[in-house]
């Protein structure tokens, strides 16, 4: 049987990164053109981070590097070499979640919830930076990451309470994000399920 061994792909040459994921360091063996994505899915098993349009469009791929956002599908995963790169899975603390999950899963900010790790953590990044961000702040910090689901609004409310508890006050979701403009002002339970 006749075997065409010029057209077979060769075997790119691997390189070895170091670099800190999540608190941890790890070294890596690569092919020096896979991105940040491809190294986190399919070289570290980090499925959290997602993979959407890979043009730097879409903003679900993001994660943390020296605690900036970065596309990790347009960043080569060379680039972190001796960086500290953080994912959604490195977000919560040993117990409990962090405030902004807490935050996005009491008001509904995640439905799909495909944009939400890439959302979450470039949310991070601005309380990181602004302990109080306007609500202007909160737009423009999330205007790369789009999300299908949500109409956005409880994403922004979910980041404004997130701050709140992480400044250390006593906040509540608005009970119209929780129930709709038709609640009941004397309690708890939406006018519409009594
Ligand atoms: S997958 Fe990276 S921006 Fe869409
Ligand atoms: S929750 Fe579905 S895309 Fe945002």
């Amino acid at each position: 049987m006749e075997t065409f061994p010029d057209i077979l792909p060769a075997e790119p040459t691997r390189v070895h990164v170091g670099f800190q994921v999540n608190g941890e360091s790890v070294e890596v063996a690569f092919a020096p053109h896979k991105t940040l994505l491809e190294v986190l899915r399919e070289d570290l098993a980090l499925t959290g981070t997602k993979h959407g349009c890979e043009l730097g469009e879409c903003g679900t791929c993001a994660v943390l590097v020296d605690g900036r956002p970065v596309l990790s599908c347009l960043y080569l995963g060379l680039e972190c070499a001796g960086r500290r790169v953080e994912t959604v899975e490195g977000m919560a603390p040993a117990a409990g979640l962090h405030p902004l999950q807490k935050a996005f899963a009491d008001l509904g900010a995640a439905q799909c919830g495909y944009c939400t790790p890439g959302i979450l953590l470039t949310a991070k990044a601005l309380l990181d930076a602004n302990a109080s961000p306007t609500l202007d702040e909160i737009k423009e910090a999330l205007a790369g990451n789009l999300c299908r689901c949500t109409g956005y609004i409880k994403i922004f409310e979910a980041v404004e309470l997130a701050a709140a508890w992480t400044r250390g006050e006593d906040a509540e979701p608005r009970k119209e994000t929780l129930y709709g403009t038709d609640y009941d002002e004397s309690g708890l339970l939406p006018v519409v399920n009594r």
